[in-house]
């Protein structure tokens, strides 16, 4: 087989088996109350450990950062003897796991929040178009709480203290999630970013927060052990860049001496990110479409091919065929998956898609 997606990989950081990476992903079963994650997340993660690269679900670093029900985190003790659970058997069927750290901000709502507090986030900016899901089914956004500096300040060593979790729980290191409209892009857009202390004001405030955060995470665990995640122009969760160029430029210009484990870029927009951005960027890139339909393997063999990534990453087909790679070495079809049981329960729809081909 002479796909591009199936070369090994060997970069400055980063030695893996193929560039299939499984995109990080949401499945919402974790203990609400204990934010454990599920006891089949090992298998789940284990079934897929197939890929070049994992990288978890998004997991808070604090509890006021939990997006919703099942959201696990990686801040009790507990919470990192259950991961440790999973990194463990990741690496017992030979794969390579990331933690991503995720933040949520305003995308949350006191009925996710501890004590029912406000969603906090860089400016009182409420999301109108789109209603937020609860234990009580979908609600009406509120207004978030503007974050101090102090609390700003608070929240980076937040996520440092997550990265060091994740590095005890075994993780093989840890992605800051700067995509999809959550906190750290919240701080990057004008829209959600109406500061005018050191936090915003200017380009190079709205970029603080997230070359902030990276710093030191890239200072606790090494900046071989740190990846960021970025999106570019994605309108989710009610983002408006004026000028995602500029802003994007800056932001990679800022941390590319850092020398990271890798970025990551999802392509949603007009802006063509992984062109513009890919000459800026020593490091590994790894490119993601976020389109309507699950990204194909066509897709991802183009941008390997053009060079406009090292490796490319797959969410949602990931979901329903755990041996991806190996069914794309083997051609073997792949399997659809079921929106109904993305988020939330338990092994339905989670770790009952069965692998057609041995993965050893
Ligand atoms: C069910 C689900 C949950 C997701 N959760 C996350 C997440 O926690 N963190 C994140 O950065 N992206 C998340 N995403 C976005 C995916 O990582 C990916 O960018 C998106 O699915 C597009 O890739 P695909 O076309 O291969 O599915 C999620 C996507 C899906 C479908």
């Amino acid at each position: 087989m002479d796909s591009p997606l199936l070369l090994p990989y060997q970069g400055r950081h980063l030695d893996l088996p193929n560039r299939v990476v499984m995109a990080p992903m949401t499945r919402g079963r974790a203990d609400d109350v204990t934010g454990v994650p599920h006891p089949l997340t090992k298998e789940y993660y284990a079934q897929r450990a197939g890929a070049g690269l994992i990288v978890s679900e998004g997991i808070w670093p604090e509890a006021h950062g939990k997006g919703g029900p099942g959201i696990p985190g990686l801040v009790t003790d507990a919470q990192v003897a259950g991961w440790r659970e999973v990194t463990n058997a990741v690496h017992a069927a030979g794969g390579t796991i990331f933690a991503q750290l995720w933040h949520v901000g305003r995308m949350t709502h006191p009925l996710n929040l501890p004590g029912g507090a406000v969603p906090v986030a860089p400016s009182p900016v409420r999301i109108e178009s789109e209603q937020i899901f609860t234990n009580a089914g979908d609600v009406d956004h509120v207004t978030p709480r503007a974050l101090t500096a102090a609390e700003a300040e608070d929240l980076i060593a937040a996520f440092a203290a997550e990265a060091r979790n994740a590095i005890r729980a075994g993780f093989d290191g840890v992605e800051v999630h700067g995509a999809n409209g959550y906190l750290i892009q919240q701080f990057l857009a004008e829209n959600t970013n109406r500061r005018t202390d050191r936090f915003g004001g200017s380009l190079t405030g709205r970029l603080r927060f997230a070359v902030e955060v990276v710093r030191a995470v890239a200072a606790e665990v090494g900046p071989e052990r740190t990846g960021l995640r970025i999106s570019p122009d994605n309108p989710e969760n009610e983002i408006a860049e004026r000028d995602p160029q500029a802003t994007y430029r800056a932001l990679v210009d800022a941390v590319e001496p850092l020398g990271l484990a890798y970025l990551h870029v999802i392509e949603r927009g007009a802006y063509p990110a992984l062109a513009d951005l890919r000459p800026r960027w020593s490091g590994t890139l790894i490119g993601n479409f976020n389109g309507p339909e699950p990204t194909g393997r066509a897709a991802g063999e183009k941008v390997l091919a053009a060079d406009l990534a090292d490796l490319f990453s797959f969410g949602r087909l990931f979901i329903s065929n755990p041996d991806l790679p190996a069914r794309f070495a083997t051609g073997a079809p792949l399997a659809p998956y079921d929106p109904a049981s993305v988020y939330g329960g338990g092994a339905e729809g989670y770790t009952d898609y069965p692998s057609l081909v041995p993965q050893h």
